[in-house]
């Protein structure tokens, strides 16, 4: 049975109503990462970073999964093969689509992390730098998201998935931040047929076969149903 590797980034989610990161007026326009989301900036200045993370807790809790959600959820619960799910994404909304095991390589803003003993627990709507770790009690909360510098989760797993891949598709994700914009290749070198499907080509587009230019909210169930046999 064909075994599907999907990876998504924040395209998937915009027509959700979640800011993408480099699109015209995207959060890297608003903020720079290096002041927001990076362990230095935590450091420096650890009420910013919670004050950015609870704003983009506040905007995940309000929206709701899309058509192209959605598609990939009846796709991981209709495929006769394995479909393994790979997000960049911190929001929660495949879950609310109904996927399982989402593999979230750059963390959760559902997540709350103690920096100091690296306990995890749920993270409150709200976080601040005086909430205090419940198992060792230091105050050195910080959201359990994975900051420019720090190893993506997960990865052993994925670069394992990605070589057993028969198909690897890439949805809404611009090609620009490591590790991730190497799947592509990975997949492709290990035998995979590969796809994007995103709004504008990606920075590397030439490591995919096929690539649809679209909406995802259209593209997606489109291909979820070519791949069902619809
Ligand atoms: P980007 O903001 O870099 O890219 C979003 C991509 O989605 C772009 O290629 C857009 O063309 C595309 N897009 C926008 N709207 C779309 C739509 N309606 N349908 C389909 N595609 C659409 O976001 P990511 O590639 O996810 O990491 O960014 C990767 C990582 O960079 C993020 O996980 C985050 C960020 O810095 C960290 O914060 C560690």
């Amino acid at each position: 049975m064909e075994k599907i590797v999907i990876l998504t980034g924040a395209g998937i989610s915009a027509e959700s109503g979640i800011s993408t990161f480099r699109d015209e007026g995207g959060l890297w326009a608003q903020h720079a990462i290096e002041d927001v989301a990076t362990p230095e900036a935590f450091r420096r200045d650890p009420d910013l970073v919670h004050r950015f993370y609870n704003a983009r807790r506040a905007q995940a809790a309000e929206v709701a999964p899309n058509a192209a959600h959605l598609a990939l959820a009846r796709l991981q619960e209709r495929h006769r093969g394995e479909v393994v799910l790979v997000t960049q994404n911190v929001d929660a909304l495949h879950e609310a689509a109904g996927s399982r095991a989402v593999l979230h390589m750059h963390g959760a803003l559902a997540g709350a992390l103690c920096a100091r003993c690296e306990a995890r627990w749920p993270a409150p709507m709200v976080m601040a730098t005086r909430d205090a770790c419940p198992i060792c009690g230091a105050a050195a909360t910080r959201p359990d998201i994975v900051w420019f510098g720090e190893m993506p989760y997960g990865m052993e797993a994925i670069w394992q998935h990605l070589e057993e891949a028969d198909v690897f598709a890439a949805i809404g994700t611009s090609g620009n931040v490591y590790p991730a914009a190497a799947f592509a290749q990975h997949a492709g070198r290990a035998g995979a047929q590969t796809i994007e499907l995103n709004l504008e080509a990606s920075q590397n587009t030439r490591d995919f076969a096929e690539t649809r230019l679209g909406r995802a909210s259209v593209i997606v169930p489109e291909w979820v149903d070519a791949v069902l046999g619809n």
